[in-house]
């Protein structure tokens, strides 16, 4: 069996009331109901990981950051190591996501290495890959998403391969109100999925693959129902506490 995850990148949203405020916003509506087999992770800001972990804990959810060095510590300044997230609670991290590709000029060959940072220092690494609309218009999202998976995760062993949860995210579906259609979602997980198993062997169908991309409170469940999809990393909606829990309960 594997994993079922809703996780929230939150981006870069939210100032330290609202923060709390959408923290135990999300700890109340937990309380009111919730599916046990649901991994819950939130991804806030890095500078309130403290109190997000905090909460989290005393929750039953989980708690990361939305980005790593590469590097182990040293004079880089401004950025944060894997160890001080482990050391701050932190249990996960998105690697790869679009935004840190488009606007942070992150490639294959650099997330590979933040991913074996987050992996030395036992976080669960989250790995983004998706098409931007042009490639998926020209037929080639197949192959990206090949490259994407093959470049960042094809050197682990199979051990540290195991403990790497994928998100597909559509880069035209990311906060554009455009969510991929269930078919789309479901037919580019299992490819995933083979592309996996032909490295990685039976470890592929234990691997839990996320879809993100303006997945909110009113198709969760229909994006949900899919044999390969595992779960959803929501942007927008994982904002507001009552569509961030009603996501978490469409499964
Ligand atoms: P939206 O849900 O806002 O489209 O964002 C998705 C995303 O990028 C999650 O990492």
């Amino acid at each position: 069996m594997r994993k079922k995850i809703v996780a929230g990148n939150w981006k870069m949203n939210k100032t330290f009331t609202e923060a709390e405020d959408l923290l135990f916003g999300i700890a109340d509506e937990l309380q009111q109901g919730r599916p046990e087999d649901v991994e819950i992770v939130v991804f806030p800001p890095a500078i309130f990981l403290e109190l997000a972990n905090d909460v989290a804990t005393e929750n039953g959810f989980f708690a990361g950051l939305q980005n790593i060095s590469e590097h182990e510590s040293g004079a880089y300044t401004g950025e944060l190591s894997a160890a001080m997230v482990a050391s701050a609670g932190g249990s996960h991290v998105i690697l790869g996501h679009s935004e840190r590709r488009t606007y942070f000029g992150e490639t294959d060959a650099l997330i590979a290495k933040k991913i074996d940072q987050a992996l030395k220092h036992n976080l669960t690494p989250v790995y983004c890959c998706g098409e931007v609309l042009q490639e998926r218009e020209d037929n080639r999202h197949f192959d990206v998403v090949e490259k994407q998976v093959s470049e960042a995760l094809f050197h682990l062993s199979e051990d540290d391969f195991a403990k790497v949860v994928i998100a597909y995210e559509p880069v035209w579906a990311i906060g554009t109100g455009r969510t991929a259609s269930p078919e789309q979602a479901q037919e580019m997980h299992a490819f995933i999925r083979k592309v996996l198993a032909g490295k990685f062997g039976d470890a592929a169908a234990s691997t839990a693959i996320l879809y993100g991309g303006s997945c909110n409170a009113a198709n969760a469940k229909e994006l949900f129902a899919n044999a390969d999809v595992d779960g959803g990393l929501i942007g927008g909606a994982s904002l507001k506490a009552v569509d961030f829990v009603t996501i978490i309960r469409s499964f």
